[in-house]
């Protein structure tokens, strides 16, 4: 029998999304499953291997499981790779004992720091709990990917909403010679606002040329150290740890540990690094002690939004500002407002490619595509348009595009028009939440048009949504669901199934954060 591919054990697939796609393969590459005495291995599945699910319910979905896959659980399911793993390979290696840090999950915070350390704790009193068997050394393409970081030069950050709106999104132009697929992110290594980094000096009454050991184990200058290798939006508990130790005041130090150790209302979850030195003066450690314990400040992932064949040598990206004001203070985004702000034309970044894993344009170019992408959500679907103009693909496209007014926040309205003029988009469509007294959201949209999304998946349409995480992506989800179960006349779980199909074939994929 010739070549016959099957799913590798560890695809995060469920039984019968598995047993679909092994039979999809069979029928593909005309073969029968090769005969065999032992029946096959029971496949396992990751059914909280989803980032719209909250922490506790993909900890639910885990429950019983060998302690790697519930320590998975506890990851963002985002397979981002700012950790160096996936969400997979993180947990194996906190498993194994080869990884000692539990706060490499930027995207799930210390919601998810707390919870692994929580059960490394709770594992290590349960030797009952059995492990899986060892998996390879995890060298995924994503810690590749970071090894491979390359000098980006910024070119622009041109606003993309009008004067007026309440949002600052940028247009964000890099020169580089990196080569990357459309659906791919960039991965952009930022450095701390000077002015907070200038404040965390004063408060501490430090020179910023005093030398220090660095999260990354370099010694840094201070000044260089703060702005560039330490997480100081978020103090890890191990530097307010640090911080609790060394308080003289024994009232700060009690409520310092308390914020350390997550006690719901010990102190404001979202302080900073100043918050707390204004905060607990009497918290002074010596410098390296405090510095060192911080996190190594990761890198910011975007979603790259222009197709290198369109536009060769630059990359794009869509970037909200994140600006807000908390205690009297005005908050800036570390890796946003970098972008948006910081940067002069011809000056370096240091960036890498992320490359996306299961978020791509379908094989065949004739295929229809429709894209679900509210906010900056357009990014990567700006870049898939892009793609299929350069290549002559004849597929339709489709583009649901959300955000809060017409008049100010229709990103690239000019490009979307002009595709729309040419006929390259074939339906676009829109939802200005805000612009009438009720929201209006791209689910909305979808379901005014739920005959034609129908009529689209049935001539081999493949979905595509983009975007928040929590919020629009677990919305969208929903909303699909009830809109295939009435058209297809499936109840609730039937169309439940039907879209987890779906995106076991590739034709319903994810981009959220
Ligand atoms: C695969 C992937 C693709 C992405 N693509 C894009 C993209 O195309 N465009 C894009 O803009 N972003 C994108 N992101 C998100 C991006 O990586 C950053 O998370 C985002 O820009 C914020 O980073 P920051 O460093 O500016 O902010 P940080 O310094 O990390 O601060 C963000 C934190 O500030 C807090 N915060 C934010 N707003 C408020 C508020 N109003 N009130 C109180 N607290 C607040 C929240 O805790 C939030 O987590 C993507 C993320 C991933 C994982
Ligand atoms: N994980 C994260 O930290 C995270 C994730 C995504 C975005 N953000 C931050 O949010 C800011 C703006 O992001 P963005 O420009 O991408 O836009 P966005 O805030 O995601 O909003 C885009 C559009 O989606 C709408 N929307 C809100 N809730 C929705 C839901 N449940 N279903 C469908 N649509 C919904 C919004 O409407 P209304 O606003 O009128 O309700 C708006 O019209 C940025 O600062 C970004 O970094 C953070």
């Amino acid at each position: 029998m010739g070549f016959m591919p099957r799913l590798p054990e560890t695809a995060p697939f469920s039984p019968s999304q598995r047993a679909w796609l092994d039979g999809y393969l069979a029928g593909l590459f005309g073969g029968n499953p090769e005969p065999s005495a032992e029946p096959p291995p029971p496949a396992e599945d990751f059914p909280w291997h989803d980032p719209t699910l909250l922490l506790d319910e993909r900890l639910a979905l885990a429950q019983g499981r060998p302690r790697e896959r519930v320590l998975m659980a506890a990851m963002a399911q985002l397979d981002c790779g700012q950790c160096g793993y996936l969400c997979r390979t993180y947990a194996e290696a906190i498993a194994r004992g080869e990884e000692a840090s539990l706060t490499r999950c930027a995207p799930g915070g210390k919601p998810t720091s707390r919870k692994l350390k929580e059960l490394v704790a709770a594992f290590g009193a349960m030797p009952g709990v059995p492990a899986a068997p060892a998996m390879p050394a995890p060298l995924s393409p994503e810690a590749a990917a970071a090894d491979r970081p390359f000098e980006a030069r910024f070119c622009a950050a041109r606003p993309l909403n009008r004067p007026g709106s309440e949002k600052d999104t940028r247009h964000v132009v890099l020169a580089a010679a990196a080569g990357f697929e459309v659906g791919d992110s960039l991965g952009v290594a930022a450095r701390n606002a000077p002015e907070l980094v200038a404040a965390i000096i004063a408060c501490l009454g430090a020179s910023p040329e005093t030398p220090v050991l660095a999260p990354d184990g370099v010694e840094h200058r201070l000044a260089e150290a703060l702005a560039e290798a330490c997480e100081i939006r978020r103090p890890s508990d191990q530097a307010i740890e640090v911080l609790a130790s060394r308080a003289l005041d024994r009232d700060h130090s009690l409520v310092l540990q308390a914020m350390a150790e997550g006690y719901p209302g010990a102190g404001p979850e979202d302080a900073d690094l100043l918050d707390l030195l204004e905060a607990f003066p009497s918290a002074r450690p010596p410098l390296s002690e405090l510095i060192s314990a911080l996190d190594p400040l990761q890198p910011r992932l975007y979603s790259i939004a222009s197709s290198p064949k369109h536009v060769a040598g630059e990359i794009h990206l869509t970037v909200a500002a994140v600006r807000y004001q908390k205690r009297a203070r005005r908050r800036l985004g570390v890796a946003s407002t970098f972008l948006s702000d910081r940067l002069a034309p011809g000056e370096k970044v240091r960036a890498f490619i992320r490359p996306a894993a299961g978020f791509r344009l379908p094989a065949s170019p004739d295929s229809p595509i429709i894209m679900i992408g509210p906010g900056t959500g357009i990014a990567p679907f700006r870049a898939f348009l892009q793609e299929r103009r350069a290549i002559g693909a004849r597929g339709r496209n489709w583009l649901i595009f959300g955000n809060p007014h017409r008049d100010g926040d229709f990103l690239f309205e000019d490009e979307l028009l002009a595709w729309c003029g040419d006929g390259h988009l074939t339906r676009l469509d829109t939802a200005f939440s805000r612009d009438q007294d009720e929201k209006i959201y791209v689910q909305h949209r979808l379901l005014e048009r739920a005959a034609e999304l129908w009529a689209w998946l049935g001539d081999g349409a493949h979905l595509y949504v983009c975007g928040d995480a929590m919020r629009m992506a677990r919305d969208v989800d929903q909303g699909l669901a009830y809109i295939l179960g009435r058209e297809g006349q499936m109840d609730a779980a039937a169309a439940k199934a039907w879209l987890a199909r779906l995106a076991a074939e590739g034709r319903y994929q994810k981009d959220v954060y």
